[in-house]
């Protein structure tokens, strides 16, 4: 029987979510055997097959990335990332877990749907993976298998206010969605936009000839994301259910959180990277490059950030997700020239997130812990995985990376590994890079070089929310 392999990082800073120490990590196999002090005797006594020296870096949980969309069907196309070229992305910005979401289509089921995104992404992966699950649907039917995808550790359902006649769920079925929620420990991920009332002002926006990119960003009103986050707190109080409310963009909406988080209620927030960094300007730019800007919730105005940051601080928002949902500018963003509602709606950024969370460190916008909170372990402990993933710790995967906290960057579409033809953070200059990372103890990026495959990647079956009152 083969001896198992072991590798020792040393000399690296050890970041997680609650220290930071000068440690050595020893790996045995997939799993952290144990972390000593660097420079102990314990440390110095470890043999290895693999030496990784990670002076003057640090080492850092893999980052886990709770909002993906590998091959999303959306907006008349496909996302452009596979699981296996988003899944490489994701590992060559520090990301070793990432949560996609499965989709059920209306008239179909969620076995149907999840059953399909297990063969999407089988064998095809370089990192681990989880699925969420899409509830298009909501019926009797649905409800019932809900209870057995909890079971088996596809424990959180994304319903939609917006989207009508895709998506959209309303009142009633949303209601009936947390009541089961409530009773088989899901969580209820909730998509909130008013979509009935953007989209009037669709309606009336491109009947007034108002077409470009731009007027994505003004009809889906920052009133009508807080009308919604309100709702969707309302309702999972009436259902006893806990609520997560994903890509939050809006400072009002931000207040809705604030207030229930207040009151003590189980409701979480996420926001994403481009709600930090980029703005409505973004969506104005001229000559319907505008387009490459156009998610939902939409880019806000630029002071919408400031409480945005505030909330990551205060854990109003608890953790920052990608909504990596990327279509190529070229024959893509295009299917909405002359109307800004046939544009896909999404953003590229699974490759981007670790490191723009690190430049907020270096602009002393995040502590060093709460950059690995937000990105490692909070999703790992929102979601069920902790701490299997998110934190380095004996026992835990060997999910590792050596990041270079003093290497320059600049953001490009012509460096990155996305399957898509641009970057949302085009020029963008960054302090900190992506040295090392290995997934379950096996390398997958070495020293700036891919040394991965399709088919490493494993799927996580995943327990419920572990910030719930009693767990
Ligand atoms: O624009 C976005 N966010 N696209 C992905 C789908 C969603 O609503 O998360
Ligand atoms: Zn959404
Ligand atoms: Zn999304």
């Amino acid at each position: 029987m083969s001896r198992t392999a072991r590798t020792v990082i040393r000399g690296g800073l050890v970041i997680t979510a609650a220290d930071e120490v000068h440690a050595d990590i020893l790996i045995e196999g997939p799993r952290i055997a144990a972390l000593a002090a660097h420079g102990s005797q314990a440390a110095a006594g470890w043999s290895a097959d693999r030496t990784i020296d990670a002076t003057g870096k640090y080492v850092v949980p893999g980052g886990v990335d709770a909002h993906t969309h590998m091959e999303m069907p959306f907006g008349g196309t496909f996302a452009s990332d596979s699981f296996a070229t988003g899944t490489r992305a994701a590992a060559w910005g520090g990301t070793t877990t990432i949560i996609d979401f499965a989709v059920q289509s209306v008239g179909h089921s969620l076995r149907e749907g999840l059953d399909a995104w297990h063969a999407k992404a089988d064998a095809q992966c370089a990192i681990d993976y989880g699925f969420h699950m899409i509830l298009a649907d909501v019926n009797e039917h649905t409800l019932k298998e809900m209870d057995l995808l909890v079971e088996e550790g596809c424990t959180s359902f994304k319903l939609f206010m917006a989207y009508p006649g895709v998506f959209y769920s309303d009142d009633g079925k949303i209601l009936r969605a947390m009541q089961r929620a409530s009773g088989n420990g899901g969580l209820i991920m909730m998509h909130a936009e008013n979509g009935i009332a953007i989209d009037v002002l669709v309606e009336q926006a491109l009947a007034a000839g108002h077409t470009d990119p731009r007027y994505h960003g003004e009809v889906r009103r920052a009133l009508l994301e807080a009308e919604a986050t309100h709702r969707a707190i309302q309702l999972a109080r009436v259902a006893g259910a806990p609520l997560y409310v994903v890509h939050v963009s809006a400072a009002e909406a931000v207040a809705e959180l604030a207030h229930a988080r207040d009151l003590g209620l189980d409701v979480f927030g996420e926001t994403c990277p481009q709600y930090l960094f980029l703005s409505a300007d973004d969506l104005a730019r001229p000559d319907f490059e505008g387009a490459k800007y156009v998610c939902s919730t939409p880019l806000r105005p630029v002071e919408h950030q400031a409480a945005l940051w505030r909330a990551l601080r205060t854990d109003d928002l608890s953790v920052v997700s990608t909504d990596h949902c990327p279509f190529c500018f070229y024959g893509q963003k295009e299917l909405g020239r002359g109307d800004f509602s046939r544009i896909p709606n999404g953003l590229p950024g699974v490759e981007n997130r670790m490191d723009l969370l690190h430049q907020a460190v270096v602009e002393g916008k995040l502590t060093r812990r709460r950059w690995i909170e937000l990105a490692c372990a909070a999703p790992a402990r929102m979601f069920g995985l902790y701490p299997r993933k998110g934190t380095l710790a004996p026992g835990a995967d060997a999910d590792v990376v050596v990041y270079d906290p003093h290497a320059e960057q600049v953001i490009s579409a012509e460096s990155h590994h996305m399957n898509v033809d641009y970057s949302a953070y085009e020029g963008k200059r960054v302090t900190g890079r992506v040295e090392t990372v290995l997934s379950r103890g096996e390398l997958v990026i070495d020293a700036r070089s891919y040394v991965g495959r399709a088919g490493h990647g494993q799927y996580q079956p995943r327990g419920i929310c572990q910030y719930l009152t009693g767990h």
